[in-house]
């Protein structure tokens, strides 16, 4: 090995142990460079692990395939090892530290025998900021360490403002294929058994056997959400799977909202919006993950821990999603597990008229004549945030933006209205507290189950879910006890769908007649009725200049029907009841309240 970049003694001391453990051939510290990533990508399209695109539709940009076992994050696999048991929570795998570290052990010795180790210095937010995040991963995969420089900001640069005492979060990967010597490699390597682990009070994370970014790329959910959101917890702030946008009205009034929906419900969607309602602009600051603190005058501020997006590749095309396109124009990008076209471009489903001819992301030959879909339905693009045309200037800031709103929102074919608004911010975090949607194929697992997903953080909670309620509780005390200053909490649902199965609203741009209601709100002006389950926009309160949309499809959109709400209510039970004394006693007096609200209706 050469000199380490470095004299950080806990980062030497950690590096030297995992080393000893796992056995690689060499050791490579990563610094972030352009030249680093082109001997990278050049070695990957050597070993056969990307093929490169053709310069002139995707400058400096490839395609990856996984093994066809390694495609979502597995939920499954993912254990949150707290000291206690109880302080996991009944919604988390839990595994005692010791027995876990173990076990792993056992699994990561001689793991990256015939393999580099990388060490990837990160920090999640910008290096600038008053206590910035930095973590270390180590990895035996070349693909997480051109992904990591994409979705965070790494390198020299990190380990320079680290200096040599500087605190971060250990995070250890290794997709356990470890090659005897003459071993041919293939093309991409991973173990069947696969753990993803944290551990909450010495913020440590151990990831063994997975490539996929969710499980591999670990600044991002294993960090940014799950071990953040313990961090969160004791300091008083949010780490949350939320997407970050700026809502500027034609007379030039901003307005912060912050967006949680669940995996593949729609946050990089609305994140990057292309409004079509006229005078109305959406500037992106984050898709996936927001922070959020107490600024000295009492409201929150959002920050995006990201460098990169990080998104769902089938559905997005020029008519859902313009500003993804263009920034996946400019290149730089990795696409794993979508299709490849004959003259080297990426294409999946959603994506207009298909070829003639792909190569899909088994590898297989595929035509529109195919029974199977050509790209898997959790693919997606791995590409820099600072090429998104619609990036705020805000995003580099790191104070962050004053939130105003915070919409919740989940993928269901019925029940939940297009929007509605919470009546105060108890009733707020009762309506992400029971958030619901359907399964989607970002986890391993069936899909299109409907399920709890409390703020859309149900897999990313680094401990007790019922603790979590409290704390979101107890932030009115954080405003400097002045909940008004706190972001408006709105519900939305763009899933909703008729008799015939289609969608009640065409979703996408339109939503900007959502969000422009979700403004007027907070100004005071948009009508609204007040139901059971919070304000509803009065049909004529949505501004539908232009808008081609059969009233009674929007009628339906809009409905609170009594008796679906009334059958939700054994589920939100059944639901609270897992959390037992843990669960707030404000949120059952908030169903009660329900109840005798539906009750009267
Ligand atoms: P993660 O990145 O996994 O956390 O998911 P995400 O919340 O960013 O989801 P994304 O925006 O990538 O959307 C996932 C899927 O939902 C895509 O197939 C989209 O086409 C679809 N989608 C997003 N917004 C809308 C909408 O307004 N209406 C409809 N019908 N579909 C949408
Ligand atoms: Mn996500
Ligand atoms: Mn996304």
């Amino acid at each position: 090995m050469t000199q380490p970049p470095t004299s950080h003694p806990r980062l030497l001391a950690w590096i030297d142990e995992v080393a000893a453990l796992t056995t690689p051939d060499r050791i490579v510290w990563c610094d972030g460079s352009e030249a680093e990533w082109t001997r990278l990508t050049d070695e990957l399209v050597e070993t056969g692990a990307l093929v490169r695109l053709d310069d002139r539709k995707k400058p400096n940009s490839f395609w990856a395939r996984t093994d066809p076992s390694d495609v979502a994050r597995v939920e499954e696999r993912t254990f949150i090892c707290s000291a206690d048991e109880a302080d996991a929570g009944p919604t988390n795998n839990w595994m005692a530290p010791a027995e876990m570290k173990q076990l792993m052990t056992g699994l990561y010795k001689g793991c990256m025998t015939g393999r580099t180790m990388y060490v990837v210095p990160f920090c999640m937010g910008p290096l600038d900021a008053a206590e910035p995040m930095f973590g270390v991963e180590l990895t035996d995969s070349p693909y997480v360490v051109a992904s990591m420089r994409i979705m965070t900001r790494m390198g020299a640069e990190v380990l320079k403002v680290m200096g040599d005492d500087a605190d971060f979060v250990p995070a250890l990967h290794s997709i356990g294929a470890p090659l005897s010597p003459g071993e041919e490699d293939v093309a991409w390597p991973c173990n069947e058994t696969k753990y993803i682990s944290h551990f909450p009070e010495t913020r440590e994370i151990w990831s063994f056997g997975s490539g996929y970014g969710g499980n591999s790329l670990l600044g991002k959910k294993c960090f940014a959400l799950r071990i953040a959101s313990v961090a969160a917890r004791d300091e008083g702030w949010l780490a949350e799977h939320m997407l970050i946008m700026k809502v500027t009205s034609p007379e030039g009034v901003v307005r912060y909202i912050a967006g949680a929906f669940p995996s593949a419900c729609g946050k990089t969607n609305l994140a990057m919006l292309d409004p079509t309602l006229d005078g109305w602009k959406v500037e992106t600051i984050g898709d996936d993950i927001a922070w959020m603190r107490f600024g000295s005058d009492g409201r929150l501020w959002a920050t995006n821990p990201e460098f990169g997006l990080f998104g769902v590749a089938p559905g997005t095309d020029f008519h859902t999603n313009p500003n993804a396109m263009r920034t996946l124009a400019k290149g730089n990008s990795v696409f794993t597990n979508v299709a490849l076209t004959d003259d080297g471009d990426i294409w999946w489903e959603g994506m207009g008229e298909p070829p003639a001819h792909l190569t899909d992301w088994k590898g297989q030959d595929w035509t529109p004549d195919s029974d199977a879909v050509s790209s898997h339905p959790n693919s997606r693009f791995c590409t820099p945030i600072e090429q998104c045309p619609i990036l705020a200037d805000e995003y580099h800031d790191p104070r962050g933006v004053p939130i105003d709103a915070i919409l919740f929102g989940g993928r269901r074919k019925t029940t939940v209205p297009l929007v509605s608004e919470a009546r105060d911010w108890v009733h707020g975090v009762y309506l992400g507290a029971t958030l619901s949607s359907e399964t989607t194929a970002a986890a391993v697992g069936q899909v299109g189950v409907v399920r709890r997903d409390p703020m859309a953080m149900l897999p990313f909670i680094g401990y007790h879910a019922g603790d979590y309620f409290q704390h979101w509780i107890d932030m009115a005390k954080g405003a400097s006890g002045d909940a008004a200053k706190l972001p408006k909490v709105f519900y939305v649902n763009w899933f909703r769908r008729g008799d015939q199965g289609q969608f009640l609203w065409p979703g996408f741009g339109e939503n900007s007649r959502v969000l422009k209601w979700v403004c007027e709100r907070l100004d005071g002006k948009a009508d609204a009725v007040e139901t059971p389950i919070g304000h509803v926009p009065t049909p004529e309160a949505l501004d539908l200049t232009g808008l081609d949309i059969d009233p009674a499809d929007l009628a339906a959109a809009l409905r609170v029907d009594t008796e679906e709400w009334q059958a939700e209510i054994p589920q939100v039970t059944e639901w609270f009841n897992r959390f037992g004394d843990k669960l707030p006693a404000v949120l059952w007096a908030e169903l009660d309240a329900l109840k005798a609200r539906l009750a009267d209706a």
